[in-house]
């Protein structure tokens, strides 16, 4: 078995490295989409991941991002593990595992302090994680709360609610920078990355909103709908005290739905706020964020799960990965 970079995948490979996707059920994308993403500047590793090559076949695979980790000194590029898969008729051999090691190997030598991914408890990879040495560090609240659909429509004095156009892009990058600026986690979000999402149809310009006061936009929402119910997943204001404001404009939105505050720092750090209003809220969800350290820890250096712990600890839908 062969370990290889995307580079070095021969082409004869690359419709497997298209299609091994569909089996977790997700849309394959082509070489030239991988092309698109590093050519627009997402966070892909310069490698983008590993691959495990075994007679013309393609096994399993790692795919991997370089992210921006601030524990309180100086911020730090950390590895994100953004993909892990194995053929099913090619598990159990120990290939995640060694691509896994070996992405281990080679961030160590770059100098990356810590290693982390997203996966569920529950999931059989949540053990080759552990045995591994990962550890979980964070889980994502949630609040939740039926909307009646007789909530209040007016909002504050002087504030109103309007979706988002591409040009307020860059206003929404400032708004994250600024209420995201004393915080810790994977901050500062890479430029572009409101545009380059819309462009690929991630995040369309049309599912923000934002909060505009005196016709200016203090903060904004990402809202998704599921079935009956409304997801905020990136909730941002840049000033706390907006924080009631931002919950009735949503709300009002989510008149007759359910409203879910999920993985958005948003939901837990107005926690109080959102239970006097009668959500249900929820420390924990089954989403669990791991890491692993690459090197050893130096003296007073704060690990991880100590930063994630922290109050100012923010994360906003995985923060990209
Ligand atoms: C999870 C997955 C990547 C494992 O790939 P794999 O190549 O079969 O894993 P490995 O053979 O390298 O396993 C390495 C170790 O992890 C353990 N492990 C792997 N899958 C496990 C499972 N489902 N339950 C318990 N332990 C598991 C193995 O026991 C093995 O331990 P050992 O080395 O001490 O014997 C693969 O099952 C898969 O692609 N699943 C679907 C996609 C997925 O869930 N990806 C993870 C998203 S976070």
């Amino acid at each position: 078995m062969q370990i290889l970079d995307f580079d070095e995948l021969p082409s004869a490979l690359h419709p497997q490295v298209a299609a091994m996707r569909w089996l977790d059920r997700e849309a394959p994308q082509d070489v030239a989409f991988v092309r698109r993403l590093r050519r627009e500047g997402f966070p892909a590793t310069d490698y983008f991941g590993v691959y495990a090559v075994e007679g013309g076949e393609l096994l399993s695979r790692v795919e991997t991002l370089a992210l921006p980790w601030r524990g309180g000194g100086e911020t730090r590029t950390v590895l994100g593990i953004s993909d892990v898969l194995t053929r099913p008729d090619a598990g159990g051999r120990g290939l995640a595992r060694r691509l896994l090691v070996e992405l281990h190997r080679r961030e160590a030598a770059l100098g990356r302090p810590w290693s982390f991914l997203w996966t569920r408890r529950s999931w059989g990879a949540h053990r080759l994680y552990e045995k591994l040495g990962y550890r979980d560090v964070y889980s994502a609240p949630s609040s939740l709360r039926k909307i009646p659909s007789t909530v209040r429509r007016r909002l504050p004095p002087g504030v109103s609610w309007r979706r988002a156009k591409v040009p307020d892009f860059a206003r929404l990058e400032q708004i994250l920078s600024a209420a995201t600026r004393d915080r810790f986690g994977f901050v500062p979000r890479w430029p572009g990355s409101f545009r380059l999402k819309h462009r690929l149809g991630w995040r369309p310009a049309s599912s923000y909103r934002m909060l505009m006061k005196s016709g200016r936009a203090v903060g904004y929402a990402n809202l998704t709908t599921e079935l009956t119910t409304v997801e905020a997943h990136e909730v941002v204001v840049e000033d706390p005290a907006d924080s009631g404001a931002m919950i009735a404009a949503i709300e009002r939105e989510a008149a007759g739905q359910w409203l879910a505050f999920g993985s958005t720092s948003f939901g837990w750090d107005h926690r109080a706020e959102l239970s006097s209003r009668g959500y249900a809220v929820y420390p924990l969800s089954h989403l669990t964020l791991m890491a692993r350290p690459l090197h050893r820890m130096a003296r007073g250096e704060r690990s991880a799960s100590e930063v994630a712990a922290d109050p100012r600890f923010v994360c906003h839908r995985g923060d990209q990965f």
